[in-house]
């Protein structure tokens, strides 16, 4: 009787790489990360927000910092914050943060997002943001860590222990966390009519569900990472939310599969990237739901046709039922459908395991690639 398996295969649980363990774990994450902030009759109940009631009301703007994928989730969590909650969001890098002149005051919630929250500049940004007089939140996911001891109060993503250098399960976990502060901003602030926020918690809490589903048909996605790992270059568009999963999905395929990858706003083609669009360039549209807001929609079916008609090859990532894409697509990625606030947490996740598969068809080490580290812990 022999066993296959060493110590580190049974940690990931039979699959290939920790980051593919964690693509799994998503629906999880992110139902962790849920688990247990609402009351009986629905509404939110966030007790470790250890700030005030009336500090969070008097907030006039929020400023993001985090670096890496914690700041696109920023980015993402941006349009439903300033949707719900009617406050100005700021996304910053840290490190482009301290070392300005920022506008910060007592009526400045600095929104920390780490995973590991150790990373020093965004641990600098904070420090400089309360010297200031701003309140900070820490959106962390490892707990002892430094960052909530730095801040005010801190919200745990419940994404359990991240291995891969890639983040992954900690990206969901973020915006899922973000969410629920916008919820309950909202809800504390009175600015979006109670079935409207109801109405968004349920559906975030039918997310888990809606990425295991898109987890169901992986190997679609593999089987199309695997004919392409011979791709030199990589291009990505979305608009609207779908803008920083093209910067997310650019940035797993750059850090783990070494492609020159590039994720652009739709609507800057024709300020430029439409200029780097040859026969056979791979490109990847992020299609918002058509059943959202219609003009979101069909700005970006006509972008999928100007590269098209530029000799792109279109990898489409779009919404069930949604057949408008169909003409001008090489390959579609369905997900399942979900409103467009939250589709991120959706779309992103078959870019996430695209780059896995392609950098284990070229023969790297998914995990740990070369030069980069899990947690940047200098300046
Ligand atoms: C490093 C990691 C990234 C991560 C970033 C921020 O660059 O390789 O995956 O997104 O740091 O890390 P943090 O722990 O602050 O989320």
């Amino acid at each position: 009787f022999t066993v296959d398996w060493d110590a580190s295969a049974a940690v990931k649980e039979g699959y290939p790489s920790f980051m593919d363990k964690e693509i799994h774990d998503q629906p999880k994450a992110v139902a962790d990360t849920l688990l247990g902030r609402t009351s009986p009759t629905g509404a939110l109940v966030l007790d470790e927000l250890r700030i005030e009631e009336s500090v969070l009301r008097a907030v006039d703007k929020i400023i993001v910092v985090a670096c890496g994928t914690a700041a696109y989730s920023g980015h993402v969590a941006k349009y439903a914050i300033e949707h719900w909650c009617r406050i100005p969001v700021e996304v910053e890098l840290a490190h482009e943060f301290r070392y300005r002149d920022p506008i910060v005051n007592p009526r400045t919630l600095v929104v920390a997002i780490s995973q590991s929250g150790e990373t020093m500049d965004t641990l600098m940004a904070v420090r400089h943001a309360r010297e200031q007089g701003a309140h900070v939140l820490a959106i962390v996911n490892t707990h002892g860590s430094t960052l909530p001891r730095e801040a005010d109060a801190v919200l745990y993503t419940h994404a359990g222990p991240e291995v891969a250098v890639a983040s992954t399960k900690a990206f969901l976990a973020q915006i899922t966390a973000c969410y629920l502060l916008g919820l309950y901003l909202a809800q504390l602030r009175g600015t979006k009519f109670p079935e409207e926020l109801r109405d968004a918690l349920a559906e975030l809490q039918s997310i888990p569900d809606k990425v295991a589903e898109v987890l169901s048909r992986e190997e679609e996605v593999r089987a199309e990472a695997r004919a392409m790992h011979e791709a030199t270059s990589v291009l990505f568009l979305g608009r609207h939310v779908g803008y920083p999963v093209a910067l997310e999905g650019a940035l797993k395929l750059k850090e783990i599969a070494y492609i020159h990858a590039e994720g652009f706003a739709a609507g800057e083609l024709k300020h430029g990237p439409i200029a780097l669009v040859e026969p056979g360039q791979p490109v990847f549209i992020i299609v918002p739901s058509p059943r959202g807001r219609d003009v979101l929609h069909q700005k970006v079916v006509s972008n999928i046709q100007e590269v098209r008609a530029r000799g792109a090859r279109t990898l489409v990532i779009a919404e069930e039922g949604d057949e408008a894409v169909v003409p001008y697509a090489d390959v579609i990625f369905r997900v399942p459908q979900t409103s467009t606030l939250l589709s991120p947490l959706v779309a992103v996740v078959p870019l996430q395991i695209f780059a896995s598969e392609l950098a284990t068809a070229k023969g790297l080490d998914v995990d740990q690639p070369r030069n980069l580290a899990k947690s940047v812990t200098v300046e």
